[in-house]
């Protein structure tokens, strides 16, 4: 039997892979439940009819956006299914850095069309796979720092490997080229470019040394042979989503981790790696070269991964800090507001099929200028919990309302989160804060396994609610207005914002919501940011086929929504193979910067290897974007 190269499946497959969970055999009242909803559904997503549904203003301006011409400034663009970057008219875009690319000019010519990355040069040019991304100032000096998700083994290792290491140094080129990237970029009148040794350059990996705060700092569960203190951890890993301070740091969120572990001893999984797909062998064969990789040597080491991590990228030389009030799972991004009495917010996904939303909150209170200690260690984790008459509340996580022990609690958050009965959502993507409403919208990208199957933990997955399409192989985006518009208050209102579908293959509710249509549908929402205008920047992570129930959206791309109308226009396609995700803004708000992860072809060099890379957008007439 051939044998399976784990390096080759999509973070899905793996956690498929990892679990394989028994069919829910009670799918018959799983259907059953899918039609009593339609009524619901129908008022729901009709957001004109939504506001009778809630009695209130929430819904008020809301109309179907198919009734209405366009009212954003740029002419919406088609699909495209080509190895290129398309943008509205108006509007240009160039690659401000690729993978690869010298952030020191000792790395110069590190990259070749051929051999891509030399490997001891790894870990100072630009790495591979980019994710989320903030933009940071220090007097006039633009920083900008950037997740690199994961490494693609087969453009990163020789072609006899098979996109599997087979030594250490092997391992170490793969470890480098991913984590976090911060530098500085400057525009000298002909767009914006790295500056090549800029003192805020700096690569963050897999081996950088960290340290933790919160609650699990120090805990039994996060000592290892390495660290006995458990207060040392090295590295950030799988480095998705991000999210900015109040106060100006960046925060980078700690993915898929379980694929990097695994074990060359026999070895019973615990019910605690089980609910986070770890055991068996890693997607990188890591564990074979790198004890701390190896479950029967270091069964704690996956403790210390699977948090949001803080780093200061004004200082190269600031330590990085693991948030363990946070709580551990496949961290999305975190997107920080502020509650009215002044304590920090923190909303967060945990993005695999039937996981949570969670919203962590200070004890202690903020304000600018104001010292930051305890903000991000001193505080209550919450999970959602949404109920189907769009009503939604925030459980907290204690030991109290667990029965867990905190550092335990914490650790092992999703069975925290199962513990006290939060709702099991269609994989949790990006949460973006509208900075001009209190409110909040996450991307549910899709789940197949919507009322056929429970989560890793057993936790069943009914269809309703945020959730209400069975076997969702095209994702929505739910939004949810806290009480008394305050982002501290323990409960909310919620609706959906978009159900994505396909109206040319469907005419049921796989066909979306009423502000779909054929000239704007997309599938997989993931990366979201607002622009300060107050609109809704939708990427998508979504199956790029152009057939079958994809036919006719061709390309992941890039959408503007309107929170108002819900009107939902497309501002960008990307080259075919590509997700978009990442999303910043130059201070200025003239240049946009979206990150292109791995493309097809030989985009965007036209020859040799695909780069995923971060472009630049503006406008022909140098105006603002967003
Ligand atoms: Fe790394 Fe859930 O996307
Ligand atoms: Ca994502
Ligand atoms: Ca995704």
């Amino acid at each position: 039997m051939e044998k399976q190269n784990n390096a080759h499946l999509s973070w899905d497959e793996y956690d498929e892979l990892r679990d394989p969970r028994p069919d829910n055999n009670a799918f018959d009242a799983v259907v059953e439940r899918a039609v009593s909803r339609r009524g619901f559904l129908g008022g729901a997503l009709a957001f004109g009819s939504g506001a009778a549904v809630m009695g209130t203003g929430l819904f008020g301006s809301a109309t179907s956006a198919r009734a209405q011409g366009s009212t954003f400034a740029f002419q919406p663009i088609g699909i495209a299914t080509d190895f290129d970057i398309h943008v509205p008219q108006g509007y240009q875009w160039k690659p401000l850095v690729r993978w690869g690319d010298a952030l020191f000019s000792e790395a110069e010519g590190a990259y070749s069309p051929e051999n891509g990355v030399q490997n001891d040069l790894a870990d100072r040019v630009f790495g591979e796979n980019t994710d989320g991304m903030e933009t940071f100032v220090d007097g006039d000096k633009i920083i900008l720092a950037i997740n690199s998700e994961y490494a693609n083994p087969d453009i990163n290792l020789p072609a006899e490997t098979q996109g599997v290491p087979q030594s250490a140094e092997q391992v170490q080129i793969l470890k480098n080229i991913q984590g976090v990237t911060v530098l500085e970029i400057a525009d000298q009148g002909d767009g914006y470019q790295v500056v090549v040794d800029s003192p805020y350059n700096r690569r963050i990996t897999h081996e950088t040394q960290m340290t933790m705060d919160g609650p699990a700092d120090g805990s039994d569960l996060v000592r290892t042979n390495a660290d006995p203190e458990g207060k040392s951890p090295k590295g950030t890993m799988n480095n998705c989503g991000s999210g900015k301070t109040l106060w100006g740091t960046y925060l980078t969120c700690e993915e898929n981790f379980n694929g990097y572990f695994g074990t060359t001893g026999e070895r019973e999984a615990t019910e605690g790696e089980i609910r986070y797909g770890i055991g068996g062998e890693g997607r990188y064969a890591y564990e074979k070269f790198d004890a701390r990789f190896d479950l029967s040597k270091e069964p704690n080491e996956p403790n210390r991964h699977g948090w949001v991590t803080e780093v200061n990228p004004l200082d190269p030389q600031s330590t990085p800090v693991k948030h363990t009030a946070l709580g551990r799972f496949k961290h999305e991004n975190a997107e920080m507001v502020q509650a009215k009495d002044g304590r920090i917010v923190v909303y967060m996904g945990d993005d695999e099929r039937g996981e949570f939303i969670y919203k962590y909150v200070s004890n202690g209170t903020w304000a600018e200028g104001q010292p930051t200690d305890g903000l991000l260690s001193d505080g209550i984790l919450h999970v959602a919990k949404f109920n189907d008459d769009m009503s939604g509340e925030w459980l907290p996580l204690t030991p109290e309302t667990t029965g867990m022990d905190i550092a335990e609690m914490l650790v092992f958050a999703r069975m925290a989160g199962s513990k006290v009965g939060a709702t099991t959502m269609d994989r949790p993507e990006w949460i973006a804060a509208n900075p001009l409403r209190v409110e909040a919208y996450c991307a549910l990208t899709n789940n197949k396994n919507r009322g056929v199957k429970p989560n890793a933990g057993g936790d069943e997955t009914p269809v309703g609610g945020p959730n209400p399409r069975e076997t969702n192989k095209f994702g929505q985006i739910v939004r949810w207005r806290p009480t008394g518009e305050d982002h501290g208050a323990p409960d909310f209102t919620w609706d959906l914002y978009v159900m994505a579908g396909n109206p040319s293959v469907y005419d049921n509710k796989y066909a979306g919501s009423n502000n779909v249509n054929e000239g704007n549908m997309f599938n997989s929402p993931d990366g979201m940011a607002f622009s300060s205008d107050g609109l809704l920047w939708i990427q998508t992570d979504g199956d790029d086929s152009n057939a079958e129930e994809f036919k006719g959206q061709g390309n992941n791309q890039m959408l503007i929504g309107d929170p108002k109308t819900g009107e939902i226009a497309r501002f960008l396609t990307a080259p075919h193979g590509a997700e978009v995700t990442g999303l910043t803004w130059s201070p200025d708000r003239k240049t946009a910067f979206v990150g292109i992860q791995h493309p097809g072809g030989s985009w965007p060099d036209n020859v040799g290897k695909p780069r995923s890379s971060v472009i630049s957008i503006w406008r022909e007439d140098g105006a603002t974007i967003g």
